[in-house]
């Protein structure tokens, strides 16, 4: 019991919650890189549906069932928002998964719509991204929101991923296929090109020699300062103490997986959970 002479005792700060990403696969790291820099009190819960990857050649239906599953699994966590780090969620899946999560949900395209507006200078304006992206046509509806004038010029590249899964960076076989895909921008004078898949900023140096002078937007980069502003404001919690900040989630254990994710990554980081898929859904 306590005394009325003893002070009460002060109310603790709870600890902040994580923030979810989750991606089709482990090329969502390459948000999670930015995330970790602006946001550097935060702990971060990453899932990548390994199992599954890639999405962006499926249906919207299949994608949207996949990121419901990816969804649920992040608020087992007790995440306080999810980032959709994956730019095919982000266009098919992006109002299904709003509409569901009671914590507030940060896709990639709309930050990265919103930079490629702001600096396009001539209204011209280049986006990349899977099949299922490009098809949405999402990313010219959300440049059109910010300038309704720009003209889009819009191009699938489903080698990039596998080549970049190869760790097929800037070789002579990547050149060639970038030359293929990025042709159709040069008659256009572009003078902005969105990098619309998460794999994409790892083919800068081959893209930069192809388009020179061209604006490159990075969604991962435009995601983490949009998310650090909506997030200024929020109530004061304590960082956890000495935790570890990045926990990586994955719905297969690739072999491959350190070398991919040191890649997108920037850093090495340790074994992965791996939790396994059945017909409830991703299990916690
Ligand atoms: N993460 C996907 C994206 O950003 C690329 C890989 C895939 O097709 O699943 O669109």
């Amino acid at each position: 019991m306590m005394h009325k002479s003893e002070p009460a005792l002060a109310p603790s700060t709870p600890h902040r919650r994580p923030i979810g990403v989750f991606d089709s696969g482990i090329g969502g790291l390459t948000v999670v890189r930015h995330l970790l820099e602006a946001l550097p009190d935060d702990s971060f819960v990453y899932l990548g549906d390994t199992a599954r990857v890639p999405y962006g050649n499926r249906s919207r239906e299949t994608v949207r069932v996949y990121a419901e599953q990816c969804m649920d699994f992040l608020l087992q966590h007790d995440v306080q928002a999810i980032v959709v780090a994956c730019n095919t969620v982000s266009a098919v899946a992006m109002d299904h998964v709003m509409q569901r999560s009671p914590v507030p949900v940060i896709g990639v395209i709309e930050p990265a719509a919103a930079q490629a507006a702001a600096v396009s200078a001539a209204g011209v304006i280049g986006v990349i991204g899977t099949r299922a992206t490009i098809a949405s046509d999402a990313y010219a509806t959300a440049i059109h929101r910010h300038t309704a004038t720009a003209r889009i010029v819009s191009q699938a590249c489903p080698l990039f991923v596998p080549l970049v899964e190869e760790g097929w960076l800037d070789t002579p076989a990547t050149t060639l296929v970038a030359e293929a895909y990025l042709s159709v921008f040069r008659p256009e004078d572009i003078d902005t090109l969105v990098l619309g898949c998460t794999h994409y900023p790892l083919l800068t140096s081959v893209i930069e020699k192809l388009l020179p002078g061209v604006h490159l937007i990075d969604c991962g980069s435009c995601t983490a300062v949009e998310l650090a502003h909506q997030l200024q404001n929020r109530p004061s919690e304590a960082a956890p103490p000495n935790e570890q900040r990045l926990h990586v989630y994955v719905t297969d254990p690739s072999p491959l997986f350190s070398e991919l994710a040191a890649t997108f990554l920037g850093m090495r980081i340790g074994t992965p959970h791996v939790v396994t898929i059945d017909h409830h859904g991703i299990a916690s």
